[in-house]
C-alpha cells in the first residue's frame, strides 16, 4: 500500500519523508492557499524535494483551459500528477491528458458511477474522499469498496486513492479493502504511529533498566 501525503507544506512533507511514509505527494487549492505563497514557489519546493507522484490541481473549469493549464502542470516534471474534477468538461480534459500520455488524478469523487467514468476516461488515479461523506452520514468506505469491486471486475488500471481521511480508522479500512493508495495528513501519519501501551513499555523497561548491576569492569 501506498502512503501520499495530503498537504502543501514543504516541513510536514520533509517529516514525512524521513520517516519513509511518503511515496507521492497531494495538495489541492485549498492546501496550497494555506502555505500563503506563490503557487510556483510552493510546487517547486515540493518538486525539489519529492521523487513519487505529486498532484496539482487546475482551476479552470473548462475542457480546453482544463487541458492546457493540465499541460503546463505537466510540463514542469515527470512526477506531475494533474488533478481534475470529475465534471463532464473534466472527464473531457482527462480523456485528451491521458490521450497525450499525462497521468490524471480524478479528484472530487462521490460516487461509484463517477469512478467507472473516470476509469474509463483513462484516468491513472481516482480520489473519493470519504471523509466529507461521513461528514454528510454516508459511508464513506463503502464507497471505495464499491469502486474496488467494479475495477476489478473489469481490471480497470486506475488506482483508488483515499481522500479526505479524518483519522487512522480511515487508513485501517483502506488498508484491509486493499485500496492501492492512502493520501493522509501528516497529523494523521503521526497518529498511526501512537499507541499508549509503546509508552507505557518504555516507561517500564527504562525503570526496570535501573535495577540492572552497573559492570565490575573498569
Ligand atoms: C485529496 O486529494 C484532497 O486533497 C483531500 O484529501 C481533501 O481532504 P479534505 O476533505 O480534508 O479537504
Amino acid at each position: 500500500m501506498n502512503f501520499f501525503i495530503d498537504t502543501a507544506n514543504v516541513e510536514e512533507i520533509r517529516q514525512g519523508l524521513a520517516l519513509g511514509m511518503v511515496d507521492g505527494v497531494t495538495t489541492n487549492p485549498s492546501l496550497i492557499a494555506k502555505e500563503k505563497k506563490p503557487f510556483d514557489e510552493v510546487v517547486s519546493n515540493i518538486l525539489e524535494l519529492v521523487s513519487g507522484p505529486v498532484s496539482l490541481e487546475v482551476i479552470s473549469l473548462d475542457t480546453e483551459s482544463m487541458v492546457s493549464e493540465g499541460k503546463k502542470l505537466a510540463s514542469l516534471s515527470d512526477n506531475v500528477v494533474v488533478k481534475i474534477p470529475l465534471t463532464l468538461d473534466g472527464l473531457r480534459a482527462t480523456k485528451e491528458l491521458a490521450h497525450a500520455g499525462i497521468a490524471v488524478n480524478q479528484t472530487l469523487v462521490f460516487s461509484p458511477l463517477q469512478a467507472l467514468l473516470a476509469a474509463k476516461a483513462g484516468a491513472a488515479y481516482v480520489s473519493p474522499f470519504v471523509g466529507r461523506l461521513d461528514d454528510i452520514s454516508h459511508h464513506g468506505l463503502a464507497l471505495v469498496e464499491q469502486i474496488l469491486a467494479i475495477y476489478a471486475n473489469y481490471m480497470f488500471e486506475t488506482k483508488v486513492i483515499v481522500a479526505s481521511i479524518r483519522h487512522p480508522l480511515h487508513v485501517l479500512d483502506s488498508a484491509m479493502l486493499g485500496a492501492h493508495i492512502a493520501t493522509i495528513p501528516f497529523k494523521v501519519i503521526e497518529q498511526l504511529a501512537k499507541h499508549p501501551l509503546t509508552d507505557k513499555g518504555i516507561d517500564m523497561f527504562l525503570a526496570d533498566w535501573k535495577n540492572v548491576p552497573a559492570s565490575k569492569k573498569k
